[in-house]
């Protein structure tokens, strides 16, 4: 499908539409001339205020308050879903039946039933689905899956990682819909703890079972208004797998952990070789092979730049940093590339995101029952 311009729509004017729109002024110049004109057509948000002005912010030609003004617009191609949780299923399924491709926020939803009729609304379409696990796309980490697919490290015996943030480790905080089961699906496992997942299937293939535990740390949060508010969330979980590989591993959320900001990483280790990353140093990939020579081997500290997957548009010279704002342009170039070609499998799908959503789900359940718990098994990530 050739298009000489792409129309864009946005649900959602909170802290990720700064992020996608940033991004989409940019994509189009970052690309040129490979991509078709980028417009920003229609910005909806349920608060009028919250729609204003992030539209007249961020560039957006008009603001509504209603989704159905974006799904249902015959001058929008594509959607991208940027509100809480339990409204992606809704609003994207909505779109697919309109005939629009769809970027959505992750998690897919707030629950393994709507993640599955969001799947299956994407399948029906042949509309290009695309999940935003935005680390995923990160050129340390989709070098890392290269090297593990080229059998750089031989076979995957471990996987340990990690997201750790402190943004709510106040128990001063207000409560919003991050700290409400009904609004977010999960706590800490769902809203970080997906992304670390999300890349662990990535590097080593679909989880079998897992064994959990979590911790709900602050019961209550100021607001909305003079009162407080119950959570009915975890703050954080950490969670025993196996692979379908075989692979064994550890996963680790917790959005209250002091003094670690955004500390996404994991350590991989192979039968030759290990690879570890570390968010809060994303311009690096450590990767050690025993094939070196004893004297001299040890991690190889590679510096990313544009001959890394997915940096190519960017600075010239290694070393020279990308921050979270490029990883943005990144995952949209994707989809809007999958959008040309028709490509109906570009990644993260709809049906990766299902698995994780059932890894989040499972972890839950396994915490609240202490028991081990089987997940589902899939084609994705295959
Ligand atoms: N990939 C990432 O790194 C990343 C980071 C942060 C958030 N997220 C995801 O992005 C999504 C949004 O998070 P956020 O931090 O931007 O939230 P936010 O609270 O800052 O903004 C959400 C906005 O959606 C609006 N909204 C709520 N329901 C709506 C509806 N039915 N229709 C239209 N607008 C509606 C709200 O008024 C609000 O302005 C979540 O799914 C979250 O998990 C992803």
């Amino acid at each position: 499908m050739a298009e000489s311009v792409l129309r864009f729509g946005m649900v959602g004017s909170g802290y990720m539409a700064k992020m996608h729109s940033l991004a989409l002024r940019n994509v189009e110049a970052y690309s040129w001339p490979d991509l078709p004109k980028i417009e920003m057509a229609r910005m909806a948000d349920i608060s009028p205020e919250a729609a204003e002005t992030g539209s007249r912010r961020w560039g957006w030609r008009e603001a509504c308050t209603d989704y159905r003004e974006v799904t249902r617009a015959d001058d929008v191609n594509v959607v991208v879903i940027i509100t809480p949780n339990s409204s992606h299923a809704e609003i994207a399924i909505d779109a697919f039946k309109h005939g629009k491709h769809v970027l959505c926020e992750k998690p897919l939803a707030d629950s393994v039933e709507a993640a599955e009729r969001m799947k299956d609304a994407a399948d029906k379409s042949r509309k290009v689905g695309l999940v935003n696990f935005v680390y995923r796309a990160w050129p340390g980490v989709e070098l890392a899956r290269q090297l593990i697919a080229e059998g750089e490290i031989g076979e995957i015996l471990h996987v340990d990682g990690h997201f750790f943030q402190d943004y709510a480790a106040d128990p001063g905080l207000p409560f919003s819909w991050r700290f409400d089961k009904k609004a977010a699906g999960a706590g800490a496992f769902g809203d970080i703890g997906s992304h670390i997942t999300d890349i662990a299937c990535a590097l080593a293939g679909p989880i079998a079972r897992l064994s959990a535990i979590s911790k709900r740390i602050h019961e209550f949060r100021p607001g909305p208004g003079p009162a407080a508010s119950a959570v009915t969330v975890e703050d954080l979980t950490s969670v025993l797998v196996e692979f379908t590989c075989g692979a064994v591993g550890a996963l680790h959320a917790s959005w209250a952990a002091t003094g670690r900001k955004c500390d996404l990483g994991f350590f991989v280790t192979g039968t030759k070789g290990s690879l570890r990353f570390d968010w809060e140093r994303s311009n690096e990939l450590h990767f050690f092979s025993s094939s070196d020579p004893q004297r001299t081997g040890g991690f190889r500290r590679i510096v990313l730049g544009g001959v890394h997957p997915g940096a190519e548009p960017f600075w010239y010279a290694q070393g020279q940093g990308l921050g979270y704002a490029e990883g943005f342009v990144i995952t949209l170039r994707r989809l809007i590339e999958a959008v040309l070609k028709g490509d109906t499998a570009v990644r993260p799908s709809f049906h990766e995101a299902l698995h994780i959503s059932h890894v989040v789900d499972a972890a839950l359940r396994s915490a609240d029952q202490r028991v081990w718990i089987n997940v589902p098994p899939t084609k994705a990530f295959a």
